[in-house]
């Protein structure tokens, strides 16, 4: 049986509220699995291996809900323009080369190796139309071992000329992936990804959302994110009260499991559909601030229920540190507090690093925390360059690092109990 004891200082958010701490304690786990923290081993675990990193932070691995793999090139470049604009100007350009294999393959190594630097260990992504660099990255993700669905963009109309697919070939490409990836990995695994109401007929989103119901696979796609898009969706669905409502009708709203990028300009209605059906909203700070998108009142949807994870949205984003979006979190909360008349209470550290742990990991299942029967998804944190141990409680290390570390403090990742080395 494959079991692991890993010893430490322990940190977690079992719930947004507040941190767990376990000083110098011992993780345990069996077959990938947490099976408990310990601060005494018990005899029945006394012949497990472990692996000993006593001072050093042990935290679930980093999730993150939504980034673009084929934007990863331009990640930190054309930070001038509004949504619109700046996908046609950057975006649509940049994701045509993926066309080409031998491209894909080279930008798309290094992409995986960034997310394994930063301790990212589950992700949700889109990659481009391309059914054959779609597959090249979904294996070269099966080889990392970091947890991930991959969505094949689709995307039928109101793009550039190289981007725009034939509707039934996009169906087909989707199809086959789904089923060439069915049962093919614990880890990496299909999602269904209409790029966003403006780029997709409603043959292709009514066709999308019969495969999600079909296979059961999740769904993902964009949403309010942007005032002049909101406008377009309005003028493209006269006959429809909202945005969430066209992703509704062709039963990609939580019909699966969904997540929902942005979600800035939400009506209240859309709240409320959000909410029944458990729709995960990926808040996406940096590309928002990038992007002059606006700020997602993070407070509104968790007083609501609504599940909410953090994503880096490169390259919108410019970073793939979700500790970089935990700290932006917190900073956007606060505007946003001051904007709400001081009603919407700005994100308390515990709760931002909840949403980039065990809020986004929920979308995979029991992901992103260390209770019981958890994947044992983590990461060792050495924070001696940061703080002196001996001067400062868990709680206060884990922030410093939150705020002043970077992957360099980041000494191993582990995943389903074991440790991933680096990707070649
Ligand atoms: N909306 C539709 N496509 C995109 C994209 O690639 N990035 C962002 N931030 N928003 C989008
Ligand atoms: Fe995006």
């Amino acid at each position: 049986m494959d079991r692991i004891i890993i010893k430490g200082d322990i940190v977690f958010t079992p719930t947004k509220d507040e941190f767990q701490v376990y000083k110098d304690s011992y993780l345990v786990s069996e077959e990938g699995k947490i099976i408990g923290i310990f601060d005494e081993l018990e005899q029945r675990y006394q012949d497990y291996p472990i692996n000993d990193y006593s001072g050093k932070i042990i935290i679930p691995g980093f999730v993150d809900l939504h980034l673009h793999a084929p934007q990863y090139a331009n990640m930190g470049l054309g930070m001038d323009k509004e949504l619109l604009p700046w996908l046609n100007t950057y975006t649509f350009p940049e994701e045509a080369k993926y066309s080409d294999t031998n491209y894909a393959m080279e930008v798309y190594s290094e992409l995986v190796k960034d997310l394994w630097r930063n301790g990212t260990t589950s992700a949700v992504i889109f990659s481009s139309i391309h059914k054959g660099s779609t597959e090249l990255l979904m294996d070269l993700f099966v080889r990392s071992k970091i947890r991930v669905y991959v969505g094949k963009v689709n995307m039928d109309r109101n793009s550039s000329k190289e981007l725009t697919e034939d509707t039934y070939q996009s169906l087909k490409d989707t199809e086959d992936i789904i089923l060439r990836y069915k049962d093919n990995s614990s880890l990496v695994k299909t999602i269904i990804t209409p790029r966003f109401v403006p780029t997709c007929t409603d043959e292709l989103m009514d066709g999308l959302g019969q495969l999600a119901l079909k296979y059961d696979v999740p769904v993902q796609s964009h949403l309010c994110e942007n005032v002049s898009e909101v406008e377009w969706v309005k003028e493209l669905h006269p006959n429809l009260p909202n945005y969430s409502s066209v992703y509704n009708k062709y039963n990609l709203f939580g019909q699966t499991k969904t997540i929902m990028a942005h979600s800035i300009y939400v009506t209240d209605e859309e709240l409320e559909l959000m909410s029944e059906n458990q729709v995960f909203a990926a808040h996406c700070v940096n590309s928002n601030f990038n992007l002059s998108s606006g700020i997602m009142p993070v407070r509104k949807f968790l007083n609501k229920g609504i599940p909410v994870g953090l994503g880096s949205d490169i390259s919108g984003g410019h970073s793939l540190s979700i500790p970089r979006a935990i700290v932006s979190a917190i900073q956007g909360s606060k505007m946003i507090w001051l904007d709400s008349d001081m009603e919407l209470q700005p994100l308390t550290c515990s709760e931002a690093f909840y949403l980039g742990t065990k809020g986004g990991g929920s979308f995979f299942g029991k992901v992103g925390s260390f209770e019981e029967g958890y994947e044992m998804d983590c990461l060792i944190v050495d924070d001696s360059n940061i703080s002196n141990i001996s001067r400062f409680t868990l709680e206060e290390r884990i922030e410093k690092f939150l705020y002043l570390g970077d992957d360099r403090n980041i000494l191993e990742r582990y995943i389903q109990g074991k440790i991933v080395a680096e990707p070649k």
